[in-house]
């Protein structure tokens, strides 16, 4: 029998819809050739729904999400509507409800795909970014005071607890065993000095438990220039909420296109869903074209495939994906002329292809 698989889809707004929907096509392909059978539990919030309702989703919208056994999201967001609602009244609660402590993001430069950096020779950019994802920067704490006077001033704090920067570190750690044994941590502990030097060592004294792992801090600014200078370098990176949301945008510029870049909201332990989307956002300036790159978000899928337990499902996808890329069917965005839905249809046959 088939196994079931509870999906909740939130296309969101702009491009995630148009992204989202051939999505569920080529997923329910590749599950029928690995005996998933997906239930899709469609799910309109968006800030469409908030210039409706005055919420990014209903009241109980968390409840009804819990039933789900994994998450898939387009993106949010839409002119008019401050960016701070949308994170903050969908992603963020979600992200934190369901324990998505980690936000794993590959960076990997696919083949087909032309590098917008001149790499040395024999370079291969494919690293995995794992950004803390409950915490840090994203707090909060903090507030706005005298508004509209001369004396206003905004406070904003930062919250890093052992617990959180541990178990970001003990993740990163676990991957870069299992690679190349070597994890870059971004700090900025000369400029910031409480939480930055507290970051270092918890990640230090996890990384006492992995001898065969060799960490190494870079401040952020100068670790933002060697992803540039020198991407190959990197096997595993662990940074904070902030730091990491940042360096991720970079690592999709490297790899060709924020387009492509996958992303995944991990609850490691299973206990909640996880949340895939793509890095990119609900992108207004290219909304309602039709010529949305969908990789990013089919990339998104392999990763729940693989965090379900199916990596060879997973694998399946991407190559699907890599041999649609050499095969010369691209958007714009990666300097072709074909359309989110011949892009989508093109990965669709390949996934296909051995029948
Ligand atoms: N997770 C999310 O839902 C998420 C993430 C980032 C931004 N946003 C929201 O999206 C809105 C737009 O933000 P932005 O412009 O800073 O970032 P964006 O990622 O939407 O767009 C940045 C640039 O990349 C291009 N781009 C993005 N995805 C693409 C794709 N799949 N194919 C081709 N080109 C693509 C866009 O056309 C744009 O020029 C804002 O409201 C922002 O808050 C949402």
């Amino acid at each position: 029998m088939d196994e079931q698989v509870r999906v909740a889809v939130i296309p969101g707004d702009g491009i995630g819809t148009e992204v989202m929907e051939p999505t569920l096509g080529i997923l329910e392909a590749v599950g029928r050739r690995h005996g998933i059978d997906f239930a899709w539990q469609h799910h309109d919030w968006s800030c469409e729904h908030y210039t409706r309702t005055g919420r990014m989703m209903p009241e109980d919208g968390l409840e009804q999400l819990a039933e789900a056994d994994q998450i898939l999201l387009g993106a949010v967001g839409y002119p008019g509507v401050p960016d701070h609602v949308s994170l903050w009244g969908l992603l963020i609660p979600i992200r934190r409800a369901f324990k998505q402590y980690i936000n794993l993001r590959p960076v990997r430069l696919l083949p087909g795909i032309e590098c917008p950096l001149r790499l040395k020779e024999g370079t291969e950019i494919d690293f995995l970014v794992v950004r803390e994802n409950n915490e840090g920067e994203y707090s909060e704490v903090g507030g706005r005071m005298y508004r509209g006077t001369p004396d206003e001033f905004a406070v904003q704090e930062s919250v890093f607890t052992r617990r959180g920067v541990e178990r970001a570190a003990r993740y990163a750690l676990d991957l870069a065993a299992s690679r190349r044994g070597s994890l870059a941590s971004a700090t900025k502990s000369n400029g910031i000095i409480h939480t930055m030097p507290f970051w270092d060592e918890v990640v230090h004294e996890t990384a006492k438990d992995y001898p065969g792992v060799e960490v190494r801090d870079y401040h952020i600014d100068a670790l933002s220039a060697q992803f540039v200078l020198d991407p190959g370098r990197f096997d595993v990176v662990v940074a904070s909420n902030l730091f990491g949301d940042i360096l991720t945008d970079l690592g999709a510029a490297i790899i060709g296109s924020i387009g492509i870049a996958p992303s995944g909201n991990l609850n490691p332990e299973g206990e909640h869903p996880s949340m895939f989307e793509p890095v990119h956002g609900s992108a207004p300036d290219i909304a309602g074209q039709g010529i949305a790159n969908p990789l990013g978000q089919i990339w998104a899928a392999s990763m729940m495939l693989d965090h379900m337990g199916h990596p060879q499902a997973a694998a399946e996808l991407v190559s699907a994906m890599e041999a649609t890329l050499t095969g010369g069917v691209r958007t714009p965005d990666l300097g072709g002329t074909a359309s989110t839905t011949e892009v989508a249809e093109a990965v669709l046959q390949q996934v296909g292809s051995d029948d």
